[in-house]
């Protein structure tokens, strides 16, 4: 499936590069696919959907199957939020939370999660 991400300081396109796959970056919301898609975002905020990823799933909102979601431990409860924000706002499913840009374990278990 289709994957389209979002990465502010990187460790989200690390991610992304360590997949190897073919994917859509949101520079800033506008962009539009006209095919099912999995979103990778980090999480901004206090859990909260970073500004440019909520334009992004507003434009795009039909087509949205499952989210990825990187975030930080240290932020506690809202650890990985935008995920759980995305998966209540658009009825899919958080596929994996990841931290920062994840281990080597991580990365297989994404490729698992996503079907790769
Ligand atoms: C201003 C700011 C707010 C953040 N808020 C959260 C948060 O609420 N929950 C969380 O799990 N991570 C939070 N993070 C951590 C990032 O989501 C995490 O480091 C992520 O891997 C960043 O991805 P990127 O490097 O692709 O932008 C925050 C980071 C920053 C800089």
């Amino acid at each position: 499936m289709k994957i389209v991400y979002a990465s502010r300081t990187g460790n989200v396109e690390s991610i992304i590069n360590k997949l190897g796959v073919d994917a859509l970056r949101i520079e800033d919301g506008s962009e539009s696919v006209a095919e099912d898609y999995i979103i990778f975002t980090y999480t901004d905020g206090y859990g909260d959907i970073p500004g440019e990823v909520a334009d992004f799933l507003e434009n795009n909102s039909a087509n949205v199957k499952g989210v990825v979601v990187s975030g930080d431990t240290a932020y506690g409860d809202a650890f990985c939020g935008a995920g759980d924000a995305i998966a209540e706002e658009y009825n899919v499913p958080v596929l994996y939370k990841v931290e920062n840009d994840g281990t080597d374990e991580d990365i297989e278990n994404i490729k698992n999660a996503i079907n790769m």
